[in-house]
């Protein structure tokens, strides 16, 4: 069959997707790029906000015209899966296959009880083993950065989060199966690895999250080891030595703080006031000024007043954030937050995610400004020139860079080259070759 793969979400979802795409293929199957020439089509689902599952839901809306015009098996996968199971039959009858995220080694299986007319198939047991799944068997779609999972799950318990269900509790590879992925792709030329897990730092296959990116960083050939994502409270004085010290670590953090008031933040379930959030990031040092910080901040919570507000803003401004993400407050069917009463108009939770976003854009650019005149390493990201001489190209600290280099240049994609930056944009820099 001819498969497609549509997918929604985070970097664990980008993941699931060079997995399953993996397992089809394995079977025979074959990529294609468009849902237009598949046999079957799969969407890899999110489930964070309500935006994201409605995308999905009008997504499907539009594959059942095309399901009338020729035969087409339709699978829905991921978190919406996991979450709403056989719902999503009742609310798009057209679907075949409903898979969940810790089913998803079964994805053959399903597959070909489907092509063999059995309708409506479905798993969304929470098989223990999920996170063991064979290296080799993955279809990478990047060639440039390895994604690697080094956790699943969540064990936290954040109010307004669907996570802990749609993803389960906390599994942990063991170190030897890291390390092992990651030689791997060494060996197959990949420089860059990012590991995965819902909160990396809790990371105990067998020794700490921050000895396990020491270990990595051991292997030869290794140029930056990245990671996402980060639970304030797991974030330890080792870790952030080792992110401070290990030059093959690259200098960037996104640790989501969600709220700068310690009333939202017990009502969030998060475990930490501002002030311990500061102490985390004070464990940095001096460190802190070569690092990029990132955050992600959800405003509206129910129950947040104007001076709630101004906690975050002030927040915002006293890490100086060089980057974050910010959301408005979507309920969650299943999670503890439904309890609260959601009664802040959504005119106010614009303002205030306008406000917040307006001035994370003019800290971003001061953040982009001091870096004029430095000189670093930034890693080439495109196969071919922009225009003459132009090409884009990614800082350690996850920039974007428009890079000048001689008329005639080719520069080698996924290579690290020295860079001295000479402007900077709200959302790129510019820079030279040396
Ligand atoms: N509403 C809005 N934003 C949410 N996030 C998680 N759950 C919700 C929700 N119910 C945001 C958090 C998290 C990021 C991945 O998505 O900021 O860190
Ligand atoms: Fe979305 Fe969270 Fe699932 Fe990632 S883990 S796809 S962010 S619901």
């Amino acid at each position: 069959m001819k498969f497609h793969i549509e997918t929604w979400g985070c970097q664990m979802n980008d993941h699931d997707s060079e997995k399953l795409s993996g397992l089809l293929v394995k079977e025979g199957h074959e990529p294609v790029a468009s849902a237009a020439d598949a046999d079957l089509v799969l969407l890899n689902t999110c489930s964070i906000r309500e935006k994201a599952v409605h995308k999905v839901y009008s997504e499907l809306g539009r594959l059942r015209e095309e399901k009338e015009q020729k035969p087409l098996l339709i699978g829905v996968v991921g978190c919406l899966a996991q979450q709403d199971k056989e719902a999503i039959f009742k609310r798009a009858p057209h679907v075949d296959i409903v898979l969940g995220t810790m089913a998803i080694k079964q994805l053959p299986k399903l597959v070909g009880e489907a092509a063999a007319g059995r309708k409506r198939v479905i798993d969304t047991q929470e098989y223990p083993d999920n996170h063991l799944f064979p290296p080799e068997v993955t279809q990478r779609s990047s060639t440039a950065k390895g994604l690697v999972t080094i956790i699943e799950g969540c064990n936290h318990a954040c109010t307004y989060c669907v996570v802990p269900t749609t993803r389960g509790p906390e599994r942990h590879r063991p170190v030897a199966d890291v390390l092992g992925e990651v030689q791997g792709l060494v060996q197959r030329g990949y420089r860059e690895v990012e590991l995965l897990g819902q909160n990396v730092n809790s990371y105990a296959g067998g020794c700490s999250f921050a000895e396990l990116l020491d270990r990595i960083s051991e292997i030869d050939g290794l140029e930056w080891i990245r990671f996402t994502t980060s639970h304030p409270m797991n974030f330890t004085q080792e870790l952030a030595h080792v992110l401070v010290a290990n030059s093959k670590v690259a200098p960037f953090l996104h640790l989501p703080v969600q709220s700068g008031s310690d009333k939202i933040l017990r009502r969030m379930g998060r475990q930490y006031t501002s002030a311990e959030y500061l102490e985390r990031i004070a464990f940095l040092g001096e460190g802190r000024n070569r690092l990029s910080l990132s955050t992600d901040f959800i405003v509206g919570f129910p129950d947040e007043s104007d001076e709630d507000f101004e906690a975050t803003m002030r927040i915002l401004d006293q890490v100086a954030f060089d980057a974050s993400f910010s959301f408005v407050y979507s309920p969650r069917p299943g999670t503890p937050a439904l309890k609260y009463k959601d009664d802040i108009p959504m005119r106010v939770k614009s303002e205030r995610l306008a406000r917040l976003q307006a001035r994370q854009t003019e800290l971003t650019f001061q953040s982009h400004r001091r870096m004029i005149g430095c000189v670093l390493q930034a890693r080439i990201e495109s196969h071919e020139p922009t225009e003459a001489g132009h090409w884009m190209a990614r800082t350690g600290q996850w920039q974007n860079v428009h890079l000048k280099a001689g008329e005639d240049s080719t520069l080698p994609f996924g290579e690290l080259v020295s860079v001295k930056i000479t402007g900077a944009g709200p959302h790129f820099l510019t820079a030279e070759t040396l």
